[in-house]
């Protein structure tokens, strides 16, 4: 390993064992220290409900998705996407690229013809460091998350996306703009300051043809 490798490594560990939030993960059984920030939108922006259908996009380790399963309850359902294998109790899994359309393919048919209450996207790229190669691959993958919501996502529906600073976030912003009712960004508490991550939670999902017939009214106005 690199001297430089190395000490990114010896970092990342000081900073797990000194972060309240991992220690709170592990005590609650927690995948991961993701768990919060989840927790921390829907207390503050009432996303979930019992017995509704959730869609987790980049779900691995998985702590979104147990944290979702919590608060749908036996009659809802969760349906994890991630490359890596999400292995939650009472979680449906799809393991591929969410930008590979058999993975689209796949999750769809999970549905079983029926359509999401909620999306909720937690997925990062693969960080280069080269900005804009990284914003590139972001940009990708909320061009994703989009069509995920357009073929996947019931009108009213909600969707919960995290997104980072730059370029992409706003080009998807500005996209989404009118598709939501209400669309509000924050940074939770757990969010470590350093990142660049926030978070935007999507209400009131307008569907293409009643995001364009909106349009036109206004338009016509
Ligand atoms: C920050 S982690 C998600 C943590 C998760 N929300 C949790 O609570 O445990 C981001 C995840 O996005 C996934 N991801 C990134 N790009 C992806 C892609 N193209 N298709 C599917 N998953 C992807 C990664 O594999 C990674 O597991």
């Amino acid at each position: 390993m690199s001297k430089n490798r190395k000490s990114r490594t010896r970092n990342w560990a000081g900073r797990q064992s000194r972060d309240v939030y991992v220690r709170k993960a592990r005590d609650a059984g927690y995948a991961s220290r993701a768990a919060f920030k989840l927790e921390e939108i829907d207390r503050r922006e009432k996303i979930f409900k019992q017995g509704v259908t959730v869609i987790d996009l980049g779900a691995a380790p998985g702590s979104w998705s147990q944290y979702a399963v919590s608060r749908v309850g036996s009659t809802g359902r969760v349906i994890a996407v991630d490359r890596d294998e999400v292995l939650i109790s009472g979680v449906t899994t799809v393991c591929g690229d969410i930008c590979a359309a058999s993975t689209l393919i796949e999750l769809k048919s999970n549905l079983s013809g029926n359509l999401a209450d909620i999306v909720m996207s937690d997925m990062a790229p693969d960080i280069t460091g080269v900005r804009d190669v990284d914003e590139a691959h972001f940009e990708h993958l909320l061009l994703a998350v989009e069509q995920v919501i357009d073929e996947m996502l019931r009108p009213g529906g909600k969707l919960i996306v995290k997104l980072f600073q730059g370029t992409a976030a706003d080009a998807f912003r500005q996209r989404i703009d009118k598709r939501f009712e209400r669309i509000s960004a924050r940074k939770p508490a757990s969010s470590r300051s350093k990142s660049r991550e926030y978070f935007a939670s999507c209400t009131g999902f307008r569907s293409k043809s009643a995001s364009s017939s909106r349009l036109q009214t206004t338009a016509d106005t």
